[in-house]
């Protein structure tokens, strides 16, 4: 199933007021740790799945990118990307991550940030993802970690007092999607283990470079005290990976 929740006006007016809305990348806890992923864009082609207002999209070209290609499903999101963007560089399409489908070798590097988890077929967007990545190109993406997932309350076991006592894991082996309630009800993500993660891209000829499970940078933590838990429990897994140059069946 595909769902747009992002259209949904509810859904759009709570996330247009979150702090990483407000104030981009800067704001995102992981950003430091997802950067950290990234080769040198100089010159490179990129594809932005999920890319949503456009931060990444803005990122890549002031890296010196030659070219950007931002996906979504969101005509809100994109709405919002194409009024902040100035730049012939940044093409914004809006097309399902399920549907895109663009010519071998049309990309040196794709990233997608925190829109995976929405998708229920991992293992179809890697392998269009290596067919449209040139030989040795880079996929750079982060999702909610799975341990975040399992559970669709996604949310702490709380004491007498409110306080977070601790983060409840439980239906871990079961993949699959999760209704939570997250700005606004019945959001669908999908659910899967880390197993799965690794083995689907290994699977589509990805070798992993790096695989992250980061903390709230001091910057971050210096804005956003309350962010000191997410030092208990992983919130994001990021993955850096590249298209094994060696097979040919991408
Ligand atoms: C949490 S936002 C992240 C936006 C952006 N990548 C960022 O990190 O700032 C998730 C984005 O994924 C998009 N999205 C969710 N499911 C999608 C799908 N099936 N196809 C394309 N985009 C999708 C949403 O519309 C939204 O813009």
């Amino acid at each position: 199933m595909k769902q747009n929740k992002y259209d949904d006006p509810e859904f759009f007016l709570n996330y247009d007021q979150l702090p990483r809305s407000q104030g981009g990348l800067d704001a995102a806890s992981e950003w430091p740790a997802f950067r950290s992923l990234l080769p040198d864009l100089v010159g490179k082609r990129v594809l932005d799945l999920g890319c949503g207002f456009g931060w990444h999209c803005r990122y890549a070209r002031r890296m010196q990118a030659v070219s950007v290609t931002g996906v979504d499903i969101s005509e809100r999101m994109l709405e919002r990307a194409r009024a902040d963007t100035d730049d012939d560089g940044i093409t914004y399409l809006r097309c399902a991550i399920e549907d895109f489908d663009f010519p071998a070798g049309t990309f040196d590097v794709a990233i997608s940030s925190l829109a995976l988890h929405y998708v229920e077929r991992f293992d179809q967007v890697c392998r269009r993802v290596s067919g449209s990545l040139s030989a040795g190109g880079a996929f750079v993406f982060s999702v909610e970690h799975p341990l975040y997932t399992a559970r669709a309350e996604q949310d702490w076991c709380l004491g007498p007092q409110g306080e977070r006592l601790h983060w409840p894991v439980d239906d871990y082996q079961q993949e699959g999607p999760r209704h939570t309630s997250w700005l606004a009800a019945d959001v669908v993500k999908y659910h899967r283990t880390m197993a799965s993660y690794v083995n689907t891209l290994t699977d589509a000829g990805f070798r992993i470079a790096r695989l992250l499970e980061p903390e709230p940078s001091p910057e971050i933590l210096a804005v956003n005290p309350g962010w000191l838990d997410d030092y208990r429990r992983p919130m994001f897994l990021l993955i850096g990976a590249t298209k094994d140059i060696v097979r040919t069946d991408g």
